[in-house]
C-alpha cells in the first residue's frame, strides 16, 4: 500500500471555536482513529503564521500553550500523532526560502482568495487590508511557508476546510514547477474537504465562526461553561417564524444551528431530514436549549480534559509533548531537506 502522510495545522490565535472543532478538529481525529500502520499524521500549531499579524509576545506564549491543550483535549495522541510547534522545526522557514526562489509573485498576486483578500493595486505600493499599511512581505507570501509545511513532510493528504482549497493547489504548483526544474523530488499533495458544514456565526448567521469576530457572543469556544453555552445559544440571532425548519437561505441562524446539533455527537440521526422532522414542532426556545444540552454534552469533556492538560505536572507535561513532537517533525522533515539542497546545490 502506499504510504499515507497526512499534515495539517491552525495558527495559534485565540481559543477554537465549534467551527475548528466542527471543520478541522474532528477529522484529524478520525484519521487519527482510522490510521494504519503506515499512515504517519501530522499537526503542527502554525505560530510563523500568526505572526504575520502583529501579535504580543505574552499573549502569543499563551495562545501557543492553549492551541497544543486543545489539541491534546480533543482527542489527539502524541504517540500516535506528530503534534508540534512549527517553529520548532526550522526546515518549514528553509524550504519556504528555497520554494520562495522558484515562486511566481504574479501567480500569488492572482489568486482569488488572494486577492480579495489584499485587493493588491496595480502600481502602488500596496496596503494591507485590515490595517491600511504597507503591505509585509511575510503577508503577502504566505502561501509559499503554507506550501512549504506541506511539501517539507512529503503530506498526501491534506485534510481543510472548504476555504483553503485554493492554497492547496498554490502547494501543488509549487511542487509540480520545483519538481519540473530539479527532478521527481517534491510529492504533490491531495486535498481532503471537511465533510462538517462551515459553521456560522451565531450573532451574524450569514458570516462564518471566526476567532477574529470582535463579537465574542458570536462563537463557541471549546472553553466555554455550561453556563456560557447555554447563554450564547440563547441569544443567537434566528427569527420569528413558527416551528423549526431547515432552509439555509430563508432562516440561516436556525439552519446553522440544525447543522451545528446535526453534527454533535448527541444527535443520533441519521440524516438531516430525521433530525428536522424531530424538530420541527419544538418551540424556538426549547430547541435551543437542545442545541445547548448537545454542544455541553460534546465540549464538557474537552474543556476539562483542557483544563488537566494545561495544569499537568505544572505545565512540564504540555513542553514533553512539544519537544517529543518537535523531534519527530524534525526528522519526518530531514529526508525532504536533505533531496532538496542536493539538487538545488546547496
Ligand atoms: P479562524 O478563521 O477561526 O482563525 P483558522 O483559519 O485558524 O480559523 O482555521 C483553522 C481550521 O478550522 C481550518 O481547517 C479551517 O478550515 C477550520 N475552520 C475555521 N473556521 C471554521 C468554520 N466557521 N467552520 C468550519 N471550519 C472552520
Ligand atoms: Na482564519
Amino acid at each position: 500500500a502506499e504510504k499515507k502522510v497526512v499534515f495539517s495545522g491552525i495558527q495559534p490565535t485565540g481559543i477554537p471555536h465549534l467551527g475548528n472543532y466542527l471543520g478541522a478538529f474532528k477529522q484529524w481525529v478520525d484519521l487519527q482513529e482510522q490510521a494504519s500502520q503506515g499512515t504517519t499524521l501530522l499537526y503542527s500549531v502554525v505560530d510563523l503564521h500568526a505572526i504575520t499579524i502583529r501579535q504580543d509576545p505574552h499573549q502569543l506564549r499563551l495562545w501557543k500553550k492553549e492551541m497544543l491543550a486543545s489539541l491534546l483535549a480533543v482527542g489527539l495522541d502524541p504517540e500516535r500523532s506528530i503534534i508540534f510547534y512549527q517553529s520548532a522545526v526550522p526546515a518549514h522557514s528553509e524550504l519556504m526560502w528555497i520554494l520562495s526562489c522558484n515562486a511566481s509573485v504574479g501567480y500569488l498576486s492572482r489568486m482569488t482568495q488572494w486577492k480579495s483578500k489584499l485587493s493588491l493595486p496595480e502600481n502602488v505600493s500596496p496596503l494591507d487590508p485590515t490595517t491600511k499599511t504597507p503591505l509585509k512581505l511575510g503577508l503577502f507570501s504566505y502561501p509559499v511557508l503554507q506550501a512549504a509545511d506541506i511539501l517539507v513532510h512529503r503530506a498526501t493528504h491534506v485534510p481543510v476546510g472548504s476555504d483553503q482549497a485554493q492554497h492547496l493547489e498554490f502547494a501543488r504548483e509549487c511542487a509540480t514547477s520545483f519538481n519540473h526544474h530539479f527532478g521527481q523530488v517534491l510529492v504533490s499533495p491531495e486535498t481532503i474537504i471537511s465533510p462538517a458544514k462551515r459553521v456560522m456565526s451565531l450573532t451574524k448567521p450569514e458570516q462564518k465562526m471566526s476567532k477574529s469576530d470582535d463579537n465574542p457572543k458570536s462563537r463557541i469556544l471549546i472553553t466555554d461553561t455550561e453556563e456560557d453555552i447555554s447563554k450564547k445559544i440563547k441569544s443567537a440571532l434566528t427569527d420569528s417564524t413558527e416551528g423549526v425548519s431547515y432552509d439555509p437561505v430563508a432562516r440561516p441562524g436556525v439552519s446553522n444551528l440544525l447543522d451545528i446539533l446535526f453534527h454533535m455527537t448527541g444527535s443520533t440521526f441519521g440524516s438531516r431530514e430525521d433530525l428536522v422532522a424531530d424538530c420541527q414542532n419544538l418551540s424556538m426556545r426549547a430547541f435551543k436549549s437542545r442545541v445547548a444540552e448537545a454542544i455541553e454534552t460534546e465540549i464538557g469533556p474537552v474543556r476539562e480534559r483542557f483544563h488537566e492538560t494545561l495544569q499537568r505536572e505544572n505545565g512540564k507535561y504540555l513542553s514533553s509533548v512539544a519537544e517529543l513532537g518537535a523531534k519527530k517533525a524534525s526528522t519526518s522533515a530531514t529526508g525532504t531537506m536533505n533531496l532538496v539542497r542536493d539538487v538545488v546545490g546547496l
